[in-house]
């Protein structure tokens, strides 16, 4: 598909994904690429722009990473970001130094206004720096265009030759401007007609899917969560009866979540798909039996659902194609984009079925960040509640179960997990928290109820805010909140006396107890 392009090179930042993701929310279309990606390739792409970012080096060290300065002639408009804003003055004949003191946090940034990047910014507002080194003196034919009170220059430009650079982060939110900033660069310097729009893209998609598969047939494991939902409907509106979605119960879902999904997508559901609910708990609980090793969990569960799903497709017989909700940050995680690091290593253990018989895997979603895969899903008529459903892990409550996985074990963690849920969406918290979850920890303590002495479990409530999921912090639920949550977890989920709840971040903790 045929749409214009903005490239972020990727200079091993850490926000590069929010920068492609805040050039995205300008309704342009971008992706990013590592700094070694070969000059003839960019030209061949012939972005609109080009975005770099920021890395962890310093620029006049041997060996950092660098680009050829041929990328700055190409009449291409560059903005350069931290790192990439002192390399692009490194190579055009500024200089970049160390600074005597690491300027980190929130600054009070002055710009000038005459400036294309500054276009309708506030002269006066506060910005977010994270650097080391600094540009201590511009290339010629540059002026600076923003200071703060510790950085001569915040901000420079080559208006003549589109060249601009930010020393700043302008994709995170402390930069109060920033948003504006990166929408001026591609709207008014980089000139995008801004049409990357979803409400498009579902009519594209639905289009090339129905000219892909023709009258073939589709399989597709349908996990209920909002990428495999997604996708299952949009290539039902494409191709209808065609498609065959696979849903399989492993009896570790939230409480009712299984029938809620077959409600959906079930027969009596919306839409034209043949649906299949395999109703697999107890064959899960019998393989977990025992079992107490996280990673072995996971694994246990990762490798029964590629079984349960192949004995599935086996009774369908050959399909065409293989439906996969992969996502853009699956695919920069799992470095085929970008430079950064692999952070988090792919949780579900299991892969690809061997044993299904297919030719081709279709991938609808592969261009869209989380966020646009909800624009997508709203665009479709999904239920919000589906749409805006929170990350929930493919081994679910199997690694939110500290030990041994029992039947019982999974009632009492879904009932308390249901209660915490009903009580932060009657707060009205549902969507300002990123994750939360109630998880059953191994202990069992003594406590009294009525006139009784208890020995029961402890359930740990968890509540994180987080960007990237590779960092999060605690949320700090009100007190009353959580003080109605305890009391009704211990009224009403038998085999419960008492309630933890959870104020690690992480690091040094993970989000998920396993
Ligand atoms: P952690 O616990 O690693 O979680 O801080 C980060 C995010 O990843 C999710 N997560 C998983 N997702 N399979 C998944 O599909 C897994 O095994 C798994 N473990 C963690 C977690 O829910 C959070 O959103």
């Amino acid at each position: 598909m045929k749409r214009e392009l903005v490239i972020v090179l990727d200079f091993g930042g850490q926000y590069n994904q929010l920068v492609a993701r805040r050039v995205r929310e300008c309704n342009v279309y971008c992706e990013i690429y590592s700094y070694k990606t070969d000059i003839e390739q960019i030209k061949a792409m012939n972005p609109k722009g080009i975005i770099l970012t920021g890395g962890p080096n310093s620029c006049y060290e041997e060996g950092a990473a660098t680009y050829s300065k041929e990328l700055f002639e190409l009449g291409i408009p560059v903005l350069g970001l931290c790192y990439g804003a002192q390399l692009m003055q490194h190579l055009l004949g500024g200089k970049v130094e160390k600074a005597n003191v690491r300027e980190y946090g929130k600054s009070h940034l002055t710009v000038d206004n005459s400036s294309p990047l500054f276009t309708n910014v506030e002269k006066e507002s506060i910005c977010w720096m994270s650097h080391t080194d600094y540009i201590s003196k511009i290339a010629p034919d540059f002026k600076i265009v923003a200071t703060t009170p510790d950085c001569p220059v915040a901000a420079y430009e080559n208006k003549y030759k589109n060249l601009y650079g930010i020393q700043f982060h302008p994709e995170v939110l402390h930069t109060q401007e920033g948003k504006k900033m990166l929408s001026n660069f591609v709207l008014n310097v980089c000139r995008c007609q801004a049409d990357w729009k979803m409400d498009a893209f579902v009519e594209e998609q639905i289009k090339a899917i129905r000219e892909k598969v023709g009258n073939g047939r589709v399989l597709c494991a349908l996990s209920g969560g909002v990428d495999s939902s997604v996708a299952a409907v949009l290539l039902s509106k494409a191709i209808g009866n065609q498609l065959t979605c696979v849903f399989v119960d492993h009896g570790l879902l939230r409480k009712n979540e299984g029938d809620e999904v077959e409600a959906v997508f079930g027969p009596n559901g919306n839409y034209e798909l043949n649906f299949i609910r395999v109703n697999a708990q107890q064959r899960y609980y019998e393989k977990l039996k025992g079992v107490t090793e996280p990673e072995q969990k996971r694994k246990i569960i990762g490798e029964e659902f590629i079984r349960v799903f192949e004995e599935e497709a086996k009774k369908i017989g050959a399909v065409d194609f293989l439906v996969q909700g992969t996502i853009y940050p699956d695919v920069v995680e799992s470095g085929l984009g970008g430079e950064s690091a692999v952070i988090k290593s792919h949780h579900n253990v299991g892969g690809l079925p061997d044993h299904v018989d297919f030719k081709e895997i279709i991938e609808p979603l592969r261009d869209l960040f989380k966020d646009e895969v909800r624009k997508v899903g709203l665009e479709l008529d999904i239920p919000e509640y589906l749409v805006f459903r929170q990350p929930f892990p493919g081994p679910g409550l199997g690694i939110r179960i500290i030990g041994e996985v029992t039947e019982e074990k999974v009632r009492i963690v879904q009932d308390a997990d249901a209660i915490y849920r009903e009580e932060i969406a009657d707060a009205d918290l549902d969507r300002s928290i990123g994750q939360y979850f109630a998880a059953l920890t191994n202990m069992r303590s003594v406590g009294v109820m009525g006139d009784e002495r208890t020995y029961d479990y402890a359930v740990a409530l968890r509540a994180v805010n987080t960007i990237d999921f590779m960092t999060a912090e605690a949320a700090q639920i009100p007190y009353d909140v959580l003080n109605k949550v305890m009391s009704r977890i211990i009224n009403e989920v038998r085999g419960v006396n008492r309630v933890f709840y959870d104020i690690t971040s992480k690091p040094p903790g993970t989000i998920e107890f396993e």
